[in-house]
């Protein structure tokens, strides 16, 4: 018995790792999350799938009881794949069902995948550092547990570059707060479904991004960096 604990990467099926490619094909069950592209699903062929994410108008698991699912799963099965969006580790709650698992003495196999939060910037171009403008980056929730008894989110960031995930449902009060400690013209860069064929590039400051017209999955993008992008498309579109 082993679980898996597999990143989808963000979306463009190209974009998975030939790791969780050979996971998913010795896998005899799958639990998956709601994912951006549920294409590399065919590589789990034959195997048993349960899908533990959220779909519209039905309310998605509790965390407890994907790992209820995930013990009894693995202690049933030889290989078992948690398929989660992204890199598992980042804002995907991998290192808790990790947890769960190692505590009732099931052995868990890593695979990370290309996080959103990274790879998502980098294939439109956008550096999320860069030599003379950032060199540092921090990735954060805009939606933060609202059941925390502290909050840990302060907006306060001694950053270059900041990477908001989860960040649309909030997008006006959290910029409002980042303004408390950044200039109000910090370029912003959001992108919707990155990687996917509806993919969406909107750029604005932190002052009006949150007047545009903007749908999750997004990531919200602040820095000067996104400068750095501006010129980049620049020099793309002279091609
Ligand atoms: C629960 S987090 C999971 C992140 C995931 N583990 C990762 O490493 O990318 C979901 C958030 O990731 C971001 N996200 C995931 N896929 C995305 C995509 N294809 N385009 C833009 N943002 C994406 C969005 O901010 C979304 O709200």
């Amino acid at each position: 018995m082993v679980v898996y604990l597999v990143g989808a990467g963000p979306g463009d099926p190209d974009l998975v790792t030939l790791k969780a490619i050979k996971a998913l094909e010795m896998a005899d069950v799958v639990v998956y999350d709601r994912l951006a592209n549920e294409e590399i699903l065919k590589y789990a062929n034959g195997s048993e799938m349960i899908y533990v994410g959220k779909r519209a108008g039905a309310h998605s698991k509790k965390q407890e009881e994907i790992n209820e699912i995930l013990i009894e799963q693995g202690k049933k099965h030889d290989t078992v794949v948690r398929l989660k969006g992204g890199d598992p580790f980042v804002f995907g709650r991998g290192g808790e069902e990790m947890m769960a698992l190692l505590g009732e003495g099931i052995p868990v196999e890593l695979v990370p995948g290309v996080t959103s939060a990274i790879g998502v910037p980098t294939t439109v171009g956008l550096p999320v550092t860069h030599r003379g403008v950032a060199t540092s980056l921090t990735v954060v929730t805009g939606h933060e547990d609202p059941t925390k008894k502290e909050k840990q989110v302060q907006w306060n960031y001694n950053t270059d570059t900041i990477v908001i995930l989860m960040g649309v449902g909030h997008l006006e009060e959290n910029m409002r707060e980042i303004k408390k400690h950044k200039d109000p013209q910090t370029p912003v860069c959001v992108i919707e479904n990155g990687t996917m064929p509806d993919e969406r590039i909107i750029t604005g400051t932190l002052e009006n991004i949150a007047q545009k017209d903007i749908n999750p999955p997004a990531l919200v993008i602040i820095g000067p960096v996104v400068d750095v992008f501006k010129s980049i498309k620049k020099l793309e579109d002279k091609l």
